[in-house]
């Protein structure tokens, strides 16, 4: 019988800018304590772009990019497609993934962006995903790239203390080795739930609301929810799942998903100490931290998932 085509993960990039933020340095400005900050969130520091210079997102998912390129052998003139994930993109055109692809020098055939906030990634994900299993292309960067922090308003102590900058890239390539590369993609969205996080364009102040509160109770939801869809459509257990990779949103929303879904603690990554919330980026962030630590290994299975603005929400299953 001949195998089927799938999509798999071949490498991982990441990049950070430079400058870090405590939450000390908060203290400065705002009526906040490091010790709040850490127990309401789990966050103890992020890093930032610097504020006095202009740093574009295709910038740092570049950089990510260009290392999940090298880590995996291909060059630029064997990339078919490039998507990027992004709230916080360098301009509404050209896209931050056509930037990308001006910056690495790859000959795609397509390049484009997806705006599913922090969500963006496991959207990014599915449609490479179909692109591949389609036939339509053979190796794809999925990016996911923020400089969420030129949209804060410093003032807002509940929100400016969650985010951070970054960016993470995964390499997806075609395979046709049964029963490894990504199971299933699960996304879904509600747009009913607009107003609880928004980030606003034409005429108004562009700066990020959110509705903290409503926010947490509906992640805590709709993502145990996605991630059992995922499991379902891939046909296999929570038991199976050796490494549970959620969007990096605060350690309450992923301590009460665990829970939900039955998840010991050994299985669940976390980073947002050191990142704080980098929306689209906040997954590749963690998966190459866990792949650097050699846990992926032939045969492990991740469950990814995550919940942003829109409301939009997405999880997939992967074994490596
Ligand atoms: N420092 C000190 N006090 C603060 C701060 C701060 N940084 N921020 C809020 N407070 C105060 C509030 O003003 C409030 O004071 P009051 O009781 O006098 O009115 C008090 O702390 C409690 O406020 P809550 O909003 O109830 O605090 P909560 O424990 O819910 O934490 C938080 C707020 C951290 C925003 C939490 O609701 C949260 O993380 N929500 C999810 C938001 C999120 O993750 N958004 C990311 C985008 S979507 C995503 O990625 C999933």
């Amino acid at each position: 019988m001949k195998n089927k085509r799938c999509a798999q993960i071949i490498s991982t990039g990441t990049y950070v800018p430079e400058p870090v933020m405590t939450n000390k340095d908060f203290e400065k400005f705002l009526d906040t304590s490091d010790e709040w900050i850490e127990t309401r969130t789990g966050i103890k520091s992020r890093h930032i772009v610097p504020r006095d210079k202009h740093v574009a997102a295709s910038e740092l998912g570049a950089k990510a990019a260009g290392i999940a390129m090298k880590r995996a052998g291909i060059d630029p003139d064997q990339i078919d497609g490039i998507i990027c994930a992004t709230f916080t993109p360098d301009s509404f055109f050209p896209s931050t993934a056509c930037r990308i692809q001006a910056i690495l020098g790859c000959s795609c055939s397509f390049a484009f962006d997806i705006s599913a906030a922090c969500a963006g990634f496991i959207y990014a994900l599915s449609n490479a995903n179909a692109l591949i299993v389609a036939g339509n292309a053979s190796n794809i960067l999925v990016v996911g790239s923020e400089v969420i922090s030129k949209t804060l308003d410093w003032t807002d102590r509940s929100t400016c203390i969650l985010f951070g900058d970054g960016a993470g890239a995964v390499l997806m390539q075609a395979s046709e080795q049964n029963g490894r590369g990504v199971l299933s993609t699960y996304m879904a969205s509600d747009g009913t739930l607009g107003d609880i996080l928004m980030l606003p364009s034409w005429g108004e102040k562009r700066t990020m609301k959110m509705k903290g509160n409503e926010v947490f109770k509906h992640a805590v939801r709709m993502m145990s929810d996605a991630s059992l869809r995922a499991l379902e459509m891939a046909g296999i257990n929570m038991e199976q799942i050796d490494l549970f990779i959620p969007h990096q949103a605060n350690i309450r929303i992923i301590q009460s998903v665990a829970d939900h879904l039955s998840i010991p603690d050994e299985k669940v990554v976390l980073n947002l100490q050191k990142y704080g919330n980098t929306s689209s980026a906040s997954i590749p962030l963690a998966l190459d931290e866990v792949w650097n630590m050699g846990l992926i290994k032939e045969g492990t299975k991740v469950l990814l998932t995550a919940l942003g603005g829109g409301v939009t929400v997405g999880s997939s299953i992967i074994r490596f």
